[in-house]
């Protein structure tokens, strides 16, 4: 039994409600929501699945769906410099909403804010 993990420092049911909470925000960000499903409940579950295994817990996304390949599966969407800042703006204020605080949230948003930027795929300036 060593150091806790970033899953557990935040709790299961603390990291569903973010994940809850950010989909909402996302659903209702003009930049966003365009290219994102109308429904979102299988987007939310893939997530949660993601973030799990993101925050060192079980492995449940590739369990299901195999090697996340994070940018390739990002390619059939234009992923602009402005949409990482709004999907990371959508995450900010949803780390506000359910209380996500101190050090794990510097901590989680620091990653997330990498992975945004290594998703981008376009500079949106193409056509
Ligand atoms: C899926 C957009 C960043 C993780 C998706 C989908 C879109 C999208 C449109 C497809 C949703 C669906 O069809 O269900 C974006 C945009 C980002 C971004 C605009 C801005 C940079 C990220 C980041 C992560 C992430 C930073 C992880 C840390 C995922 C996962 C899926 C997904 C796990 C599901 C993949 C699957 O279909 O199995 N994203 N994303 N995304 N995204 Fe992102």
């Amino acid at each position: 039994q060593g150091n806790p993990t970033p899953y557990e420092l935040i709790g299961e049911g603390q990291l569903h409600k973010l994940i809850d909470v950010f989909y909402s925000n996302v659903s209702q960000h003009p930049d966003l929501q365009p290219i994102f499903p109308d429904d979102l409940t299988e987007t939310v579950r893939k997530q949660k699945q993601f973030m799990t295994q993101y925050l060192g817990g079980p492995s449940l996304y590739t369990e299901e769906h195999g090697h996340p390949m994070l940018r390739a599966r990002h390619i059939p969407f234009e992923i602009t410099p402005e949409r990482a800042k709004a999907w990371l703006s959508c995450m900010y204020q949803a780390m506000d909403e359910v209380g996500l605080e101190g050090e794990i949230r510097e901590f989680f948003y620091h990653r997330l804010y990498l992975t945004a930027q290594h998703m981008i795929n376009t500079s949106g300036m193409d056509g």
